[in-house]
């Protein structure tokens, strides 16, 4: 995977030690973490440090790509993917509040897809949402991802299983036919 990915209008970078300030003030966010499986509520800056800090290892044995999503130099989100135990790698991402519904969360996944099929091959890459995020299965459903079933998945913010929809990405959107 490379390092740093170029949309129209964002930079998609490795996390860096300073971005441990801006990281733990966007994402200490009850809207944020409701929707995610792993992110802890609330969120302080130690665990925007420990999160970063994790990231080159993850990064160097496969683990999960995790890009800091950039406009104007500005962090204003994240997205990558996880390694998933069978072997798919699983999108995820987030969006500060006051940036949302411009287009940006779908922007930055097209380009981390775009970066996983080339590195991994196309026919692996899944993702999910929770049932009551109606804003994530829109992003996903532009991207070209298509329902395979459901399940619940826990959620470390609501401390509890929550009803999730699975998805993977259609043949005609890995074969660039689908660019919503
Ligand atoms: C989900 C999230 C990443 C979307 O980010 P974003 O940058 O606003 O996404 P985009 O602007 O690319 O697309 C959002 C789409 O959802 C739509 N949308 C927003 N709120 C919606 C709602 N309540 N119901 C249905 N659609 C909704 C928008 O209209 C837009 O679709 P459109 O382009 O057809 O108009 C952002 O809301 C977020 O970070 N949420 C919390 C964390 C999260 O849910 N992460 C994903 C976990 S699976």
């Amino acid at each position: 995977m490379l390092e740093q990915l170029k949309t129209e209008r964002l930079i998609l970078r490795p996390l860096r030690p300073a971005d441990a300030r801006p990281l733990a003030e966007i994402a200490d966010n009850w809207n944020i973490a409701r929707m995610l499986a792993r992110l802890p509520h609330p969120y302080e800056l130690s665990d925007a440090e420990e999160w970063i800090a994790l990231q080159p290892e993850r990064r160097r044995s496969g683990t999960e790509f995790c890009y800091g999503v950039t406009l104007d130099d500005r962090l204003i989100g994240s997205c990558g993917t996880l390694n998933l135990d069978d072997g798919s790698y699983e999108l995820g991402y987030w969006i500060g509040e006051p940036w949302w519904n411009r287009g940006y969360a779908t922007e930055a996944s097209r380009a981390v897809i775009a970066q996983t099929a080339e590195t991994f091959g196309p026919d692996r890459i899944v993702a999910g949402h929770f049932a009551d995020n109606h804003a994530s299965g829109r992003v996903l459903t532009k991207l070209g991802f298509r329902y395979t079933g459901e399940e619940k998945r826990w959620s470390l913010a609501r401390n509890e299983h929550v009803h999730a929809l699975r998805m993977v990405l259609k043949q005609e959107a890995k074969a660039g036919r689908n660019a919503a």
